[in-house]
């Protein structure tokens, strides 16, 4: 079974390793880095770019299934991608549910992009999952940046993060729970508790994804992994020779830069040359 992953960095690697946890296959993760962030860009780009992206997924490595692992792209994408594929896609969206369910009627605060806290589909399950509850949306698109920087190149941002949310109404919000409604930030986690107390209980939804993968898995029947097959990182810019150096730590074993630069002779890299 091959398994298409897609984020605009490093986000969707939160979810990977949960899923890697209960689901053998071989993994493609396709990262847009060439258009990061997405939190800034239209619902129409975002469409267009993520049907570019599965079709060279499916063209390319014949994934079974795509997950989608960024709540921008779902949020603005993935009923659309529906409906131009016969393929399953699974999404991820603001853990709302949980944390409505956490909280009762107290308030709780979501820290996600602009384009998913302006959407329509974070109004959808706010109203669905969360009724009763005061519901603060926060945008970020630099913690999505700081996260990048701490996952490549080991920063340590505390500093900026707690700038950041000292610029939001977080720190003084009587929010007793925050949905990380963004891939990147469970990679901030320690940073954020660091700044907002420990008391603030944060939701992610690694777990939830890896239980929906591995249901769509049994579902249609889709096989388990040869051994041995290496999990590929897919790059629409290249990489930077620390990049390159993270991909075996990170558990990829080839990379592929695509479209490839000019003058690039090979589709592909084994990671432990570069490394
Ligand atoms: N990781 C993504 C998300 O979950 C997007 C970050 C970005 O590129 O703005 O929304």
């Amino acid at each position: 079974m091959r398994i298409g992953v897609i984020d605009s960095g490093v986000g969707g690697l939160s979810i990977l390793n949960a899923v890697r946890e209960s689901v053998p296959a071989q993994y493609i993760y396709c990262m847009d880095n060439q258009y990061l962030p997405y939190g800034t860009k239209s619902e129409l780009f975002i469409r267009q770019r993520l049907l570019q992206l599965t079709r060279h997924l499916l063209e390319q490595y014949k994934v079974d299934l795509v997950l989608i692992a960024c709540n921008t792209a779902t949020t603005q994408a993935v009923d659309y991608l529906r409906q131009q594929f016969e393929l399953p896609f699974v999404g991820v969206v603001p853990a709302i549910k949980p944390a409505a369910h956490y909280c009762g009627i107290q308030p709780f605060a979501v820290l996600a992009t602009q384009a998913t806290v302006n959407g329509p589909y974070i109004e959808q399950l706010v109203a669905e999952f969360a009724p009763k509850n005061d519901v603060q949306l926060i945008a970020s698109s630099e913690l999505v940046l700081l996260a990048e920087q701490k996952v490549w190149y080991r920063c340590d941002v505390t500093t900026e993060v707690r700038r950041v949310l000292l610029d939001t109404p977080l720190v003084q919000s009587k929010a007793a729970a925050l949905v990380l409604g963004c891939t990147h930030f469970p990679f901030l986690a320690d940073e954020i508790r660091a700044c907002l107390g420990q008391s603030v209980r944060l939701f992610d939804t690694a777990e939830a994804i890896a239980r929906r993968v591995k249901q769509l898995q049994l579902q249609f029947g889709l096989s388990q992994q040869e051994d041995g097959v290496a999990d590929v990182f897919v790059s629409t810019a290249a990489l930077d020779l620390i990049q390159q150096g993270r991909l075996a730590e990170l558990g990829f074993g080839q990379h592929q830069c695509w479209p490839n630069p000019a003058g690039a002779e090979q589709v592909y890299s084994s990671v432990s040359s570069l490394s």
